[in-house]
């Protein structure tokens, strides 16, 4: 049995990707998505199709919305509609990322996908709407799921974060475990990360057993790994969202794969506690790694969205 088997049989595994050949071939049970991985999908050949799709609906449209801003919504639902034919689960579709600090733009955009999404016959049953885990993307991910949409909060670095998370009953929460590990690394270059001191490991294990352990529904997906042995000190894990490289990796690979994870043994060294607007934004001050890296993450995403809005603005150029 391989690696990715023995996982398969204890997490479900959901691919990190927008590459309709790589989930065909791995068989995830979901896939997720972000504004970087939909970049990359939309410079495919396969998608070019869909992409010329998507304006020539956006041009159609009586809107005062910006064409633009109708076809990159447009194309993130296209591919996310592309990958739901390969996929039994869910997909997630990422909300923009200039928004992670707007609250009521944040919930009209969310509004706004699942009606693309519905337009193409999808269900919001398929979908999780992914913000950013600002105070702000998580106020907005409360009031979503009271309407019955589901969210995926990513950006997620610390306890704190993921804590006011599952108060505000989310879904399902990505911790990211590969850019906790990169600042580490960069910022303490002579420490040993490796194996069980893997600084992202620590953290999406100690979210994971707090949860449990307190009885919280939302899922903890682990997600952003730089290595098949971060994947592995967290198997058994509720899901983990894993690159295509990486699933190769593990398909690869007969070894056995030993459950660390598991729900019945969870213990958590914190009482069960809510978090203010205050007590969360001073928690993430004290957290020099979760700033950098969530505002890091922001900046990264809304700089790949201007990138798409540009194919996108140039691919419009050719077609008039
Ligand atoms: C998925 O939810 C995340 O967007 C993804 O895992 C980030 O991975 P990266 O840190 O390799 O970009």
């Amino acid at each position: 049995m391989s690696k990715l088997d023995a996982l398969k049989a204890m997490t479900v595994v959901v691919a990190d990707t927008g590459d309709i050949e790589a989930i065909r071939q791995h068989k995830p049970q979901d896939a997720t998505t972000n504004p970087s991985l939909i970049l990359k999908a939309a410079e495919l050949p396969a998608y070019q199709s869909l992409i010329d799709d998507a304006l020539n609906w956006a041009k159609a449209q009586d809107s005062t919305d910006d064409v633009i801003a109708l076809a990159v919504d447009k194309t993130a639902v296209a591919i996310g509609t592309e990958i739901l034919k390969l996929v039994p689960g869910l997909v997630s579709t990422e909300v923009d990322a200039r928004l992670s600090y707007d609250t009521e733009a944040t919930i009209a955009k969310a509004h706004r996908l699942i009606e693309l999404y519905e337009q193409a016959g999808i269900g919001k049953d398929r979908i999780l709407i992914k913000i950013a885990s600002t105070w702000e993307g998580i106020k907005a991910a409360e009031q979503l799921e009271k309407e019955g949409i589901s969210c995926n909060l990513t950006l997620l670095f610390n306890f704190t974060q993921a804590v006011a998370c599952a108060e505000a009953g989310v879904t399902l929460i990505s911790p990211f475990v590969g850019r906790i590990l990169d600042w580490y690394k960069a910022n303490q270059p002579d420490t040993d990360f490796s194996g069980a001191n893997d600084p992202g490991v620590v953290s999406v294990s100690e979210i994971y057993n707090h949860y449990k352990a307190h009885g919280y529904k939302t899922v903890v997906m682990g997600a952003s790994f730089r290595n098949t042995g971060e994947i592995e000190c967290l198997a058994g894990c509720d899901k983990l969202t894993i690159s295509p490289d990486l699933l190769a990796q593990l398909s690869d690979s007969n070894d056995e794969l030993p459950q660390v994870l598991n729900a019945a043994n969870a213990v958590s060294n914190q009482p069960k506690f809510s978090v203010s607007e205050a007590e969360f934004r001073w928690a993430l001050n004290e957290d020099a790694m979760a700033t950098e890296k969530l505002s890091d993450g922001i900046r990264r995403f809304a700089q790949d969205q201007v990138k798409l809005e540009s194919l996108l603005r140039n691919r419009l150029e050719q077609l008039n």
